[in-house]
């Protein structure tokens, strides 16, 4: 029965991986209960899974055997705190022509393919071949590449030059379809269909593709009662930290840890103001020295209770390299913490209590609110949708944010998160996008004169909380 169910999906264009097919197999009519349950998944995959199957109806828990696998070496945690991935001695930067040419490679492989376990990008065929000369008749042609250069026409068409590892091409964006008006990123990489012109070998594109999350209903309830507090550039040292509202925050953390389970806290980023991160910045320090800011930073978080697992990630105002992806602080600094503190890379993927968070600083915000049409600073969990629709958290390579070319592209977004937090744009807020919980988490420092010459309000002294076992967000106000 099982080829026979399987056959017959496969001639649907359902091909199922082992967990999936094992759940419908179980069904009492595998094969209409399957016709009937795939076609609602929303976002249709090009290999069906059991994720995307709970989008649609209900799958109980498979009763897990317990499967001990060694960890790897370089896996570090704290408790129940797991970093999955992140740059932290794993660097393997060339910083030469090939280095940049090696990283892009990479990018290129990882965006493509997630391209490929999309449907509609099925058949995708490489760019030497849509030009070929002989293939021109086809109907529709797809292809995956990474964008070269776009430009606007006069006359409102768009234009976009695609590379990928065969050769390069130009797709005309005509200016009735809706592409046309679309922020279209250089180095993003992209899925274009259309047809190819017999005239000058150009795609005229009917779809633009981006590799996107799928939809999901997100997070299922567990039995985790935890809450894993965010909160976000710190900047102790400059003058305008706000000590009073940082105290009221710590006071509530201890009164009410026990209650809500507070059990985890993750920093994205800018924990101290740093040194020379910005003209005169001197003036507007109260502690000049970075290590003791840091010195500083230790004592504030000696306040919040020692069961509380802190994970602390830099940003651009700390003391590690500036180029993305960023190591965790180094020893030297790391040793001024107590030992329920975990310093990060960032970007970083983390596994608490069996949820996956994605935790970025954010500085490619800088990048993306020029670069995107509709995005501002003040929404920036806009520019988080628009970094999950690319799956890349800095799309495009030659703006503010500086990267260094290693081996392997940190900053692809290749597991979808659960949980995906950033900091940096000192605003705060929560939303959902796909089922994933999206939360920029607030700042501890007030209005600086640079925010306030550019008329910039941040939003400080929130602490969002979130539930392991339920999903559900909350922001305390302090
Ligand atoms: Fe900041
Ligand atoms: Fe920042």
């Amino acid at each position: 029965m099982r080829s026979k169910v399987v056959e017959a999906l496969a001639n649907d264009g359902y091909l199922l991986d082992q967990e999936a097919e094992e759940f419908i197999l179980a069904q009492p009519s595998p094969l209409q209960f399957a016709r009937q349950v795939i076609p609602q998944i929303q976002y249709q995959p090009l290999v069906v899974t059991l994720r995307d199957l709970r989008t649609v109806v209900r799958v109980d828990a498979p009763r897990l055997e317990t499967v001990v696998r060694p960890e790897p070496a370089s896996v570090r945690r704290i408790g129940e705190v797991q970093v999955m991935k992140d740059i932290t001695a794993q660097s393997d930067c060339l910083a030469s022509v090939e280095g940049f040419a090696r990283y892009f490679q990479d990018r290129f492989a990882n965006l493509k393919a997630l391209l490929l376990r999309r449907r509609d990008m099925m058949g995708a065929i490489s760019i030497q071949r849509a030009m070929d000369p002989n293939k021109l008749q086809a109907d529709e042609v797809k292809v995956i590449g990474m964008v070269n250069e776009v430009r606007d026409t006069r006359s409102g068409e768009k234009i976009i030059e695609l590379e990928d590892d065969t050769g390069r091409m130009t797709v005309m964006v005509p200016k009735d379809n809706k592409v046309a008006k679309d922020s279209v990123l250089q180095d993003e990489v992209i899925g274009v269909v259309g047809k190819m012109s017999r005239r000058d070998r150009k795609l005229i594109l009917k779809d633009l593709i981006r590799p996107d999350v799928p939809f999901s209903s997100g997070m299922e309830v567990t039995d985790s009662t935890a809450q894993v507090a965010l909160m976000s550039d710190v900047h102790i040292g400059s003058n305008t930290f706000l000590e009073g509202r940082w105290k009221n925050m710590v006071a509530w953390i201890q009164d009410e840890a026990k209650d809500r389970d507070i059990r985890y806290i993750v920093i994205p980023g800018d924990c101290v103001d740093g040194v020379g991160v910005f003209p005169d910045q001197e003036e507007e320090l109260v502690i000049e020295d970075i290590i003791d800011q840091y010195r500083a930073l230790a004592e504030h978080l000696k306040d919040i209770p020692d069961d509380i697992r802190i994970v602390m990630q830099p940003g651009n105002h700390d003391m590690v390299r500036p180029a993305e992806p960023q190591p965790a602080l180094s020893e030297e600094v790391a040793r001024l913490f107590d030992s329920n503190i975990l310093q990060i890379g960032n970007p970083a993927y983390l596994k608490i209590e069996g949820r996956t968070i994605l935790s970025y600083h954010g500085k490619s915000f800088d990048d993306l609110v020029n670069g995107i049409k509709g995005l501002s600073y003040s929404a920036p969990l806009k520019a988080m949708e628009e970094m999950l629709k690319r799956r890349h958290l800095a799309p495009s390579y030659g703006g503010k944010t500086p990267f260094a070319p290693e081996r392997r592209d940190y900053m692809v977004i290749d597991e979808v998160p659960d949980i995906f937090v950033t900091g940096h744009v000192h605003g705060a807020g929560v939303s959902f996008y796909n089922g994933i919980r999206l939360i920029n988490a607030s700042t501890w420092q007030d209005q600086t004169s640079f925010q306030k010459m550019h008329n910039f309000v941040p939003d400080p002294a929130k602490l969002t909380l979130v539930h392991l076992g339920t999903g559900k967000m909350a922001v305390a106000d302090f």
